[in-house]
């Protein structure tokens, strides 16, 4: 605890008295996969599910979060380690305000998930593999990135020159070239709602 730093945590209203006014649970709903897998689009997707279900959820992404608070890191394992640490922090202030709050970033390696989790608290934190095998998503090549990345144009281009480690255990995994869009979120709400009602389950 830094000296002369005062919390005021214990006056402030808590998280509970959140949650009761929004009615639902804060939950981190996690998407872990490559650039390309899928990740924003089935976040987009469920976020715009729960908001007709009565849901308030906060979407961060890798290319905004990049462009705003992240502006200054790269793609170093040291960088992207500090890309999930603040963004961790930021998620886990959503997360007391009870908002379900839905994270699309690489977030490459066991050692950087679990150091989310371990920020964001591991009761609330569900992992979604996004398992779009990279033959997949260099087919689709939506940003040209792998392209760049094989040419040598991009270092340490997550799958081709730096390291994915699968998740083990994920709450759920979605390979994007297995259903459509919708089934795909199906599968999530299915999983995922119940987490968000008021009642523990
Ligand atoms: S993470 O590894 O730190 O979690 P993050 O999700 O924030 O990555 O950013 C990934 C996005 O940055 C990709 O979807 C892609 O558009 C872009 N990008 C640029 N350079 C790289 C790179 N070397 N490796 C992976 N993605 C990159």
């Amino acid at each position: 605890m830094a000296e002369n730093i005062y919390p005021i945590f214990d006056k402030m209203l808590q998280r509970n008295d959140r949650e009761a006014l929004l009615k639902q649970r804060g939950i981190m709903i996690w998407f872990t996969g490559l650039s390309g897998s899928g990740k924003s689009t089935l976040a987009i997707a469920l976020e715009r599910e729960l908001y007709r279900r009565g849901i308030l959820c906060r979407i961060l992404d890798g290319d905004n979060i990049r462009s705003g608070i992240n502006n200054n890191l790269g793609f170093s394992e040291a960088d992207r380690t500090e890309n999930i640490r603040r963004i961790a922090e930021v998620s886990k202030l959503f997360v007391d305000c009870g908002i379900v709050t839905i994270a699309a970033f690489i977030s490459p390696t066991h050692a950087i998930r679990k150091m989310a989790a371990d920020i964001i608290g591991w009761e609330d934190f569900l992992e979604v593999y996004v398992s779009t095998p990279i033959e997949e998503c260099e087919r689709r090549d939506v940003k040209g990135l792998y392209a760049k990345a094989r040419r040598g144009e991009i270092k340490e281009f997550t799958g081709i020159s730096s390291p994915f480690e699968a998740p083990d255990d994920a709450f759920v995994s979605i390979d994007t070239t297995r259903q459509p869009l919708e089934e795909s979120v199906r599968i999530l709400l299915e999983a995922i709602e119940p987490k968000i009602r008021m009642q523990r389950v």
